[in-house]
């Protein structure tokens, strides 16, 4: 199977260079950080301690949840809710953080990401894609931009939603996530040893999904 993975911090594109690959490739997307939202958003509803990793990773393997493709994208539907909108929240994403970090939870997710990989072929976004989840995979990238450059997105993001934010909180932010995510035991955030790294700091997305397709291209992919 044809497989394309992007690894990398948050804040540093995938999730739109990602999107914009699988609808110019007509390829499926598999957005696993939306799993560990789910799953974060499933346990805390289902009142599970979040430390209590077999519970949670009884949450994890048995998720009721459908992908949906909507008006704007793709639509998450957990147990007969929408949850689109709210599993995009930070207080999702830091109860997504808190159970990606236990071994038991990313064991039980691995089948459901690795089922994504159907034809005609499958972006993958994520930290652990082409280390863990697709190995094999025909083309592997690190997407990465600085922690300032990230910070500036997150706020332009922010302000343009009328949320006040501080600049310098979210540099540090990024910061102390990057290292948590770096240094975790599991499944750590690294570029796999056959990735090529493309740091989009100065780069824009048209310019980031032209590099991503020459190494499609001469990958031999399509
Ligand atoms: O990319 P995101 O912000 O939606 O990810 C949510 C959380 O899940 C974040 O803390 C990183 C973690 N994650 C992970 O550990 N492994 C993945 N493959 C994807 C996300």
């Amino acid at each position: 199977m044809k497989v394309i993975t992007v690894d990398g911090p948050s804040g540093a594109g995938k999730g739109t260079v990602c999107a914009r690959l699988a609808a110019t490739l007509g390829w499926h997307l598999l957005d696993s950080g939306a799993l560990y939202r789910i799953t974060g958003l499933a346990a805390e509803r289902q009142a599970v301690e979040l430390t209590d990793e077999q519970r949670v990773a009884q949450v994890a393997a048995n998720l009721d949840v459908t992908f949906e493709p909507g008006k704007d994208g793709v639509a998450v539907i957990l147990a007969g809710e929408e949850v689109t909108t709210t599993i995009r929240t930070e207080e999702v994403g830091s109860l997504a953080s808190q159970v990606a970090a236990l071994p038991a939870v990313r064991d039980a997710l691995l089948q459901r990401q690795r089922d994504f990989a159907q034809a005609p072929g499958l972006i993958a976004d994520g930290r652990d894609m082409g280390t863990v989840v697709f190995p094999d995979a025909g083309v592997k990238v690190f997407l990465t931009a600085s922690a300032e450059e990230r910070a500036q997105r997150r706020f332009r993001q922010l302000t343009e939603k009328g949320i006040s934010a501080s600049l310098p909180a979210l540099i540090e932010d990024i910061r102390a996530r990057d290292e948590r995510d770096s240094n975790r035991s599991v499944a750590p955030l690294k570029p796999a040893h056959d990735a090529v790294v493309i740091d989009s700091t100065s780069l824009s997305i048209d310019e980031v999904c032209d590099q991503l397709m020459a190494r499609v291209q001469q990958a031999g992919l399509i």
